[in-house]
């Protein structure tokens, strides 16, 4: 029987200032899909684990087998395909878990059907996959889990998606407050309108995020990482998000904000050792809060989902 088994990573979405418009693919934690053609005719979704009974078990409803579908439409394929979801990683974290899934099972499908498209063809349909999720196809974890570094969609109308290099010693810190906060709140509760004011501080930021990892400079990224617009929003939804902040900065960051949607946090560092100490410093503050959480210590991934095992 034809099958393959593949892992895709979580990404930091949003990086400070470039709310939908910049992420990164992180080493771990992600998720593992394994697939098996078969002369069904149907998806089928016939484990999911890790996920305590949460996610939906139609494959219609669930964004592994969802995406798939997506798939077999674009390329007017009828295949029976069967589905395991190794959930790895939390969701409702502000990880891309959603993304991740979708990124595995395209990739696995892809790989399964002898790579018809490119990982950017396979692009818009993992953007499905995130506004099945969501309600908005938002490309900023799904770009980086699918092409792995660190992603700038410039435009999505043209969809336009640029790989930026990065310093080498960049290490990233992410927390991850065991407290759920789903996305489409999160994208909710944000203001539609910016003023002037606040937009300028933003778009200088986000070129100075640009330009600091394409010339290599960590201060500059570290002054950069500033978000003007979405963190006064959100950052009262994620459990002393300021006290954090302060405990990062007095550490040796480089700067910290929001994963994603939240409630993870991350923090830039110019080295492992830093970034282990921030995250238990960081677990140690939210311990005595009573709230528990889960730390990783990555660099960027820039190679995206690994096919761990084919057999076709
Ligand atoms: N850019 C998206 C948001 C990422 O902040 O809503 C969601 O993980």
């Amino acid at each position: 029987m034809q099958s393959v088994s593949v892992f895709a990573p979580a990404t930091v979405a949003n990086v400070g200032c470039g709310y939908d418009v910049l992420g990164f693919a992180l080493e771990k934690p992600g998720d593992r899909v394994i697939m098996h053609l078969n002369n069904s005719g149907q998806i089928t979704l016939d484990r999911i684990e890790g996920d305590q009974g949460l996610l939906p078990k139609d494959p219609e409803k669930n964004i592994v087998t969802a995406v798939i579908k997506y798939y077999f439409d674009k390329l007017n394929i009828r295949q029976g395909v069967s589905v395991e979801l190794y959930k790895e990683m939390p969701f409702g974290s502000g990880l891309g878990s959603s993304s991740a899934s979708a990124v595995a099972g395209l990739v696995a499908i892809n790989e399964l059907m002898g790579n018809p498209l490119t990982r950017e063809q396979l692009l818009p349909l993992a953007m499905e996959g995130e506004r099945l999720a969501c309600g908005n196809a938002h490309a900023d974890n799904v770009a980086p889990s699918l092409l792995g570094g660190l992603v700038l969609i410039r435009s999505y109308d043209p969809l336009d998606v640029v790989r930026l290099p990065y310093p080498d010693s960049l290490h990233v810190a992410v927390l991850y407050p065991h407290v759920e906060i789903p996305t489409l709140e999160a994208r909710k509760i944000l203001k539609t309108n910016v003023p002037i004011t606040d937009a300028i501080k933003q778009w200088g930021n986000v070129g100075g995020l640009v330009a600091g990892f394409c010339t290599g400079d960590e201060q500059l990224i570290g002054r950069s990482l500033q978000d003007y617009i979405i963190e006064p929003v959100r950052a009262m939804l994620i459990p002393d998000f300021y006290q954090m902040r302060t405990i990062a900065m007095k550490n040796n960051a480089l700067g910290f904000g929001i994963s994603g949607s939240g409630p993870s946090v991350f923090t830039l560092c110019n080295n492992p050792d830093t970034a282990s100490r921030i995250i238990e410093l960081l677990k140690n503050h939210l311990a005595k809060e009573g709230i528990d959480s889960t730390g990783y210590i990555s660099a960027i991934n820039n190679q995206g989902p690994v096919i761990q095992q084919s057999n076709k």
